[in-house]
């Protein structure tokens, strides 16, 4: 089954210089499938990925999600929708400092009314699963960036989501926490079957998907797919990278 169906895309930003951010996009995503979204900046990436998480709206084209279109609920709907279907990464964290670990990774569920046995039971398994157990009682300033990340996928994915939304989750991480942040997400994907879309420029981080869509001025470009090896597939990414116009420039220093 698939996910993820975009049929159609197109996104343009209005206003004084008009921009053709997406054109004619079709991608789908199949249930458990990892899939990353590279590309030069200005790209599209984040455009796209705003369109699947319905913070904004397509100019035209189509999307649906485990078989519904967000696009046509009315707002109650769409909130729930969200909270349920939907688990958001962001580069810069998102938590609440003034919240405990556990209390931000519970928070969609307080949201939900859920009930504490229910919730307690569902912050173990995910705390465990992230290996952060040990932080929960802690603020989000006493914890490092890669606990922070950590905390904030366990967050995302506690309502068992549809798919989980990540962009550049390791933007703001150091290699060794990034490594440690893929690994949880890669493992989340085997033993929980997760369906994950990641937005990335790291060619390390995009090692760790099963398939990889290129945009290229907003339309695709290229898509590659991982076999049993991510050493080759990280080379396979670097030049399909340069051959699209990555960033190549970038890439002389990164060694897996
Ligand atoms: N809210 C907006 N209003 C107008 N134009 C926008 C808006 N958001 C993005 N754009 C434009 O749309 C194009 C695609 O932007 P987008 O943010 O999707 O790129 P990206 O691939 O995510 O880039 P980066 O790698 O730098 O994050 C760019 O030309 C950008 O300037
Ligand atoms: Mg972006």
């Amino acid at each position: 089954m698939n996910v993820l169906e975009v049929t159609a895309l197109n996104k343009v930003y209005p206003g004084k210089v008009h921009t053709q951010a997406l054109t004619d996009i079709h991608l789908s995503i199949e249930q458990g499938e990892f899939v990353g979204v590279m590309g030069p900046s200005g790209s599209g990436k984040t455009t796209l990925l705003n369109m699947v998480s319905t913070i904004d709206q397509p100019s035209s084209g189509e999307v649906k999600i485990g078989g519904s279109n967000p696009y046509r609920m009315k707002k109650k709907e769409l909130a729930l929708f969200r909270r349920r279907q939907l688990g958001f990464v962001f580069q810069d964290f998102n938590l609440l400092e003034t919240l405990t670990v556990a209390e931000n990774i519970v928070l969609p569920l307080t949201l939900d009314n859920r009930k504490l046995a229910e919730m307690d039971a569902l912050l173990g398994k995910v705390a465990a699963r992230l290996n952060i157990k040990d932080i929960l009682n802690k603020r989000t300033y006493e914890i490092s960036g890669g606990q922070r990340q950590r905390t904030a996928i366990a967050r995302a994915i506690i309502s068992e989501p549809a798919i989980l939304l990540a962009d550049e989750p390791t933007g703001a991480l150091d290699s060794n926490s990034s490594r440690i942040v893929m690994e949880s997400l890669e493992d989340i994907n085997r033993r929980e079957g997760t369906t994950l879309m990641l937005v990335t420029h790291d060619p390390l981080a995009a090692s760790y998907c099963h398939r990889i869509v290129f945009i290229k001025d907003g339309k695709l470009a290229a898509e590659i797919h991982r076999g049993d090896n991510r050493q080759a597939f990280f080379q396979k990414i670097i030049d399909t990278l340069s051959f699209w116009g990555g960033n190549g420039h970038e890439l002389s220093s990164i060694r897996v």
